[in-house]
């Protein structure tokens, strides 16, 4: 049988990263391209560690549009693309709506036109629950009405939703899934991988883990006046490696051809919440390491509480996130720990 190609944009990031690895032990063929704006190239070797095999890789910007579609047409053709490669930090979009707008708008558009004009047929693309903004019913479903995103990057996502349909529509041989992910946290088992954020982190976990490793001095937690159960804001945090095996789940439903319409839309979250102090709690628990922190007020843009219906997910692509909160904590203070070896 021959080997199928699959293009992995951003393949060097967080998310892109772990879905490699699944990609390469799945029996996949993996080439990366990434501008490694936002990582850093040892990943590749840290890949080649872990699954044994060295992924292609090209440093390559998705809005170089000519060196795009000169590196389409210099290889054999793609079975299909998974698209990562964006920008994704919420606070830094608001200050720079445009670099925001043209990084992941014009760099799926140039990858569209490029697919399009190779051929290549099937894309997978990293969306993300911020495109339900504060629902008003939850859990939330796939059909829960989208709401004013919070954020230019929220917009990005909804907008490049928009144009993935319009662009199937228009295109009948084009095939495309959307995975909407939940909070992804957790990293490889083996620690070589993980999360590696550019300066203070924004994300809970990682300030969680560099906070109890002595990187920073104290937590904020913010907010403690929301309609929840300790006043803290919910979220359904997801392993990354859960969230990398979705994608080898969809695609495959992409090349078995057992796709219902031109797009379509998945949730990828575990179906449960936990608050930030339940997040600190379990952290403490798992770990016996005591985090400090206190009381800050809300983050603009934050919303109050989110977490998946996952059910069309468990049922359309029988796929279920298995790993637990616990899992996630010890895995994500494992990659933490061997930062500083
Ligand atoms: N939080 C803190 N202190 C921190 C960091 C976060 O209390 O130092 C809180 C936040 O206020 C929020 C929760 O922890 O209530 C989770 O925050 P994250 O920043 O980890 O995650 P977000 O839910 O804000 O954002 C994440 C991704 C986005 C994605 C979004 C979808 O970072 O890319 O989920 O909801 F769009």
């Amino acid at each position: 049988m021959n080997q199928k190609r699959i293009l992995v944009t951003g393949g060097t990031g967080y998310i892109g990263s772990h879905t490699v690895v699944e990609l390469q032990q799945s029996g996949f063929e993996v080439s990366i391209i990434d501008n490694l704006s936002n990582s850093n190239i040892a990943v590749v070797d840290q890949i080649e560690k872990i699954s044994g095999i060295r992924p292609n890789f090209s440093k390559l910007d998705l809005l170089n549009k000519k060196g795009l579609f000169d590196y389409f047409e210099n290889k054999e053709t793609f079975d299909c693309v998974i698209h990562f490669a964006a920008f994704k930090a919420v606070g830094e979009s608001v200050e720079k709506p445009l670099l925001y707008y043209k990084n992941n708008l014009m760099g799926l558009l140039n990858l569209l036109q490029a697919m399009l004009a190779n051929k290549v047929n099937n894309l997978v693309f990293s969306s993300s629950c911020t495109v339900y903004g504060q629902p008003e019913k939850l859990p939330v479903t796939e059909a829960s009405p989208l709401l004013p995103a919070n954020s230019p990057y929220g917009n990005t996502k909804r907008i490049a939703e928009e144009i993935i349909r319009d662009t199937t529509n228009a295109n009948s041989d084009l095939h495309s899934i959307s995975l909407r992910y939940f909070n992804p946290v957790g990293a490889h088992e083996s620690a070589m991988i993980g999360e590696l954020p550019n300066g203070i982190p924004n994300n809970l976990m990682p300030f969680i883990t560099q906070t109890a490793i002595g990187k920073r001095e104290i937590l904020n937690v913010f907010g403690n006046d929301y309609h929840t159960a300790d006043g803290t804001a919910i979220r359904d945090y997801i392993h990354v490696v859960d969230l990398a095996k979705a994608h080898i789940v969809a695609l495959n439903r992409l090349l078995n051809n057992e796709i219902k319409s031109n797009f379509e839309i998945f949730n990828i979250g575990t179906g449960r919440g936990y608050s930030v102090l339940e997040v600190i709690n379990a952290f403490e628990k798992s770990t016996g390491i005591n985090i400090n922190w206190k009381y800050s007020p809300r983050r603009a843009g934050d919303i109050e509480q989110i977490w998946a219906d996952s059910s069309i997910s468990n049922q359309i692509l029988n796929w279920k996130a298995n790993k637990s909160l616990e899992e996630m904590i010890i895995s994500a203070w494992e990659w933490e720990k061997s930062l500083s070896k």
